[in-house]
């Protein structure tokens, strides 16, 4: 089901007139765009306006007696705010023609046309391009008069913006001036068109000041929901004082009044690149292609490198590069024949909450999840969201029922932004966590100043048990290849496995006896469990799951002691002189020891033969590879990716699972991909497999 069949359900009737649905879309669109263009506060998704805004457009073609002068659908969108002059643009400020489709069709697409409304034959050579990123932010003219900005205005219906000088002025990237020199031969008029956009750094600094603000007792104020979201009000502040605090970045992208003289500009690419060399920001993904091809790539390229942007993009714009070119080709309305902007899908979507279930994690924390209508975002089908805990689900107030706006960037876990509070239905109750654990029916607690609840069955809960004994199989503990899911949930709730030792008790009748269990799995559940038992000391304890002792720390902890004994009697001071260990893991680590259950188990394993080899303490050595974050990708071709892993710890090497400016080598193997894109866009160093080598020789390339 889409979110537009879903929207469509919460209609009264499922087909209304199309008069009367034309009226209900219009005092729709009307209501959301006063939201989105009036008080920059949007309560649905940007995905969602243009769905009615293309809907009521559709049914206007279909019924042109339906077609009123007052239809939003006969402007642009925007509205001149009273409090600022207006500014009418000598030149109007366009839109572009939009394709959504995500493949590359969109780009070939406009390529043909391009190619057919220039007469253009098959002997004729591709058509060259302008590849540029669609921005996510609002739309700017800046008109500078002998060199001096005079002026800076909104875009509003595109014939008529607003004056927004003095917030634009605090925008330290824009030029005040520029190079009067004749030999830098700026126009006497020089408009530049671009976009107003926030970082998502200062975003999320700028959020975070508003939280500060709300929760010391400041009226008034309000978190934003996006970047774009933040940068419209900052630039239409009446208040230049409060524009000045919320930082905003510009990339010029055209130009729009040029005179008198007119330059001799032959291509768009030229322009922009004038526009760079006076001082003006140009995005340095701003590429010269060719042909369908080279739009294809750029589209593809982008689309992986978006995550890593510091900015939030939509799309791309492809733009015909000959100034003549362009003059051939002309407009339409509103839009130029000789530019498209080719969207991504959205990473915000809409859709509804159907449940909140309470989940049981390894440590027994209850977790909130939003059982979700399904709803294609950012690529992929979500059906779930977690609310993290009670707190978190309240601070949203998520209720089931509602409508929510669900977002999925890139590889980030997908999360409810907001709820869309007019379309809560009357009877939806707030969230309140379970009382007791929905596995175990024990009692849940929170502690003082935590933030989750959790069941205090411990291993007595099946939900933790499971999950204990599926950390304990992990391939980066002690790893027990053939013991999947589908079958320790079988074993756990079949009454096999208790305690992690019971693993170790299995037998193939046993196992023969389960459902689907053929000989040959059996042999096989058996051969690695057997496997099993001969691990190592870090791999031991990581399996153990103990709270708070992930892998890095399991392994401090085993170099520190050396031996197992020692961790286990050590104090909470003797644990906190291992690196990495703070207090809240110390505390953990001796509660988890201090419970006669555990040592039992702990006992029980080493009856069954688990063993390693026991080391001394280790005395901190000056490790060759100290302080390098390193991030394995792609297959290589001398060894495995765990293998590297291993070999890169052992000489003091962080291995990280993403990359970021703090990677100091990203280990590109066969069919690398965002990873390295990734790298090559933050320009972090990449090795191939040569490299990796030499590193494990302890030189850093
Ligand atoms: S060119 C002649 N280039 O997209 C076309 N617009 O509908 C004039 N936008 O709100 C616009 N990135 O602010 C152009 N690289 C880019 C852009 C871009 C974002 C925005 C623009 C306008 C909308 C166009």
């Amino acid at each position: 089901m889409t979110t537009l069949d879903l929207f469509a359900s919460l209609e009264p009737s499922p087909e209304p007139e199309p008069a009367q649905r034309a009226a209900e879309l219009r005092q729709q669109l009307q209501h959301h765009g006063h939201l989105y263009y009036v008080l920059d506060a949007p309560d649905i998704p940007d995905v969602e306006y243009d769905r009615l805004f293309r809907e009521l457009q559709a049914l206007e073609a279909a019924h042109p007696a339906l077609l009123t002068a007052d239809s939003p659908t006969q402007r642009v969108g925007g509205s001149v705010q009273e409090a600022f002059a207006p500014v009418r643009h000598a030149v109007p400020m366009l839109s572009i023609r939009t394709e959504t489709d995500t493949e590359s069709s969109g780009a070939q697409a406009f390529d043909a046309r391009m190619r057919r409304e220039l007469a253009l034959t098959e002997t004729d050579p591709p058509v060259q391009y302008v590849a540029e990123l669609k921005f996510d932010g609002l739309a700017m003219s800046l008109r500078y008069e002998a060199g001096v900005l005079v002026q800076a205005a909104t875009r509003g219906d595109g014939e008529t913006g607003e004056d927004v000088t003095a917030n634009v002025r605090t925008i330290g990237q824009i030029p005040l001036r520029l190079p009067t020199d004749l030999a830098a031969g700026v126009p006497a008029v020089l408009e530049v068109r671009g976009e107003v956009y926030m970082r998502r750094d200062d975003f999320e600094a700028l959020n975070e000041r508003q939280r500060q603000r709300i929760a010391s007792g400041m009226k008034g104020e309000k978190t934003f929901v996006n970047p774009r979201n933040a940068a419209a009000g900052a630039v239409r502040q009446l208040d230049s004082g409060i524009a000045a605090d919320r930082p905003l970045s510009f990339f010029a992208y055209g130009v729009g009044e040029v005179g008198p003289a007119q330059p001799s500009w032959q291509s768009h690419h030229g322009v922009l690149m004038q526009l760079k060399a006076w001082g003006f920001p140009v995005a340095a993904q701003t590429s010269l292609v060719e042909g369908a091809q080279g739009l294809v790539a750029f589209h593809q390229r982008m689309a992986a490198e978006r995550d890593a942007l510091p900015y939030d993009i939509d799309g791309v714009v492809y733009k015909v590069n000959a100034l003549a070119l362009q003059q051939r080709l002309g407009f339409v309305t509103r839009e130029p024949r000789w530019a498209v902007a080719h969207k991504y899908p959205a990473q915000e979507e809409m859709t509804t909450v159907q449940a909140i279930d309470v989940q049981v994690g390894r440590t027994g924390k209850l977790t909130p999840v939003a059982k979700l209508a399904p709803v294609f975002v950012g690529g992929v089908t979500v059906t779930n969201a977690t609310l993290h805990n009670e707190l978190e689900a309240r601070r949203k107030d998520v209720r089931v029922g509602d409508t929510v706006i669900v977002r999925r960037a890139g590889d980030v876990i997908p999360e409810v932004v907001s709820v869309v509070l007019d379309r809560r239905p009357a009877e939806a109750a707030q969230f309140t966590m379970l009382t007791h654990c929905p596995v175990c029916g024990s009692l849940a607690e929170r502690e003082e100043g935590e933030a989750d609840h959790r069941c205090t069955g411990g291993l007595f809960c099946k939900a933790q048990r499971k999950q204990a004994v599926w950390h304990y199989a992990h391939r980066r503990a002690v790893e027990i290849e053939d013991l999947g899911d589908k079958l320790i949930e079988q074993l756990v709730d079949g009454g096999m496995v208790h305690t992690l030792a019971d693993i170790y008790t299995l037998t193939f009748p046993q196992l023969l006896a389960l459902p689907r269990m053929a000989e040959k799995s059996a042999n096989n559940v058996l051969a690695s469990i057997q496997k099993s038992k001969n691990t190592t000391l870090p791999r031991f304890v990581f399996g153990l799951g103990i709270r708070h002792v992930g892998e890095a720390t399991a392994k401090e902890l085993a170099r520190h002691f050396g031996q197992l004994d020692a961790i286990m009697q050590a104090s909470e001071d003797a644990l906190l002189q291992v690196p990495d260990v703070g207090p809240t893991v110390a505390r953990s680590i001796r509660v988890f020891f201090d419970q006669a259950h555990h040592r039992e188990v702990v006992q029980a394993l080493r009856d069954a033969g688990v063993h390693w080899t026991e080391g001394d303490a280790l005395a901190p050595i000056d490790m060759p590879l100290a302080g390098l974050t390193v991030v394995l990708t792609g297959t290589l071709q001398s060894m495995g990716r765990d293998e590297a892993k291993d070999k890169l710890e052992a000489l003091g090497a962080k291995v990280a699972g993403s990359v970021s400016n703090k990677t100091s080598y990203v280990v590109a193997g066969a069919e690398a991909g965002s990873k390295l894109e990734k790298a090559q866009a933050l320009g972090v160093p990449v090795l191939d497999d040569a490299g990796l080598n030499l590193l494990l020789q302890g030189n850093k390339p």
